[in-house]
């Protein structure tokens, strides 16, 4: 371990990340350890959001993002589909307030309109009541899929050169990045995977491209502060390059 005289090692494990995504896995599993129907699992769920919003609201992260539905999704069980969709309305139904109460901004990104009418009036006045709230910002990917989010970017791009505001020729990476569902926020620096998969089972793709991964083996319902507090110092001990030497990051640093 260097000490701080060292240099940037330890400066740079001071570093927070200012916008964390995760996949929150494992919530079945660990309702079948307990003998409990899969429900179980994905209420305890519910309460580990609560945990890691005011964990990240206390330490001052800017913006979370958390996959909570799928668009490979609805391809379980029509019950448990059904139960899901259930939990998600009486979450927005009881903490919408308490979020608007404490600062945060909500957004939900995907095609939430497969959802049902209830669910989409209920998320845009959830995002029309939050959305002067600037102390985190909270974003819940439901009905989501990275492909889906680079083929409707590419929807709206294509408008914008049918009408003349864009041209194709000259379209680059930084062109497409607004139209994507989070292109007004700076890109996760860090990602979590609970459960112990190690994939991105269709998150953020264009979005991940330079973000630091961690995966842990522990299910999403165990997922609590302490649990938060390793990803964290996992991600404090990483030194970020994009493309760089580990020279030059460490003279920049010490610059
Ligand atoms: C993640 O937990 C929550 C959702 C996908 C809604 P899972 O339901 O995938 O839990 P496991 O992976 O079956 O344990
Ligand atoms: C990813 O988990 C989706 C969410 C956590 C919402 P899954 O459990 O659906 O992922 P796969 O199918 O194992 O890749
Ligand atoms: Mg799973």
């Amino acid at each position: 371990m260097k000490t701080i005289e060292e240099g940037p090692l330890l400066l740079s494990g001071t570093t927070l990340p200012q916008h964390v995504a995760v996949i929150m896995d494992g919530n079945g599993r660990w309702a079948k350890a307990r003998g409990q129907a899969r429900i179980q699992g994905h209420r305890k769920g519910v309460e580990m959001v609560r945990e890691l919003v005011a964990a990240c609201g206390e330490k001052g992260i800017g913006a979370v993002t958390l996959f909570a539905f799928s668009s490979e999704n609805w391809r379980r069980p029509k019950l448990e589909v059904r139960l899901l969709r259930q939990l998600f309305l009486l979450a927005l139904e009881r903490e919408i307030h308490k979020l608007h109460d404490n600062g945060i901004q909500f957004r939900v990104i995907g095609d939430v309109a497969a959802f049902g009418a209830d669910i989409v009036k209920r998320v845009r006045d959830a995002e029309d009541l939050t959305q002067h709230n600037t102390r985190l910002r909270l974003t819940i990917a439901a009905n989501y899929g990275g492909r889906w989010d680079v083929a409707q970017a590419c929807t709206q791009m294509m408008r914008d050169i049918n009408e003349g505001r864009l041209v194709a020729e000259e379209i680059t990476p930084e062109t497409l990045s607004p139209y994507l569902s989070m292109g007004d926020i700076p890109e996760p620096d860090l990602f979590i995977r609970t459960g112990g998969e190690q994939r991105i089972s269709n998150f953020l793709l264009w979005q991940l491209a330079y973000t630091e991964l961690y995966f842990t083996p522990v299910l999403w319902p165990d997922f609590d502060r302490t649990q938060f507090e390793l990803a964290l110092q996992s991600f404090a001990s990483r030194q970020r390059r994009f493309g760089r030497t580990g020279d030059q990051v460490e003279a920049a640093w010490r610059a």
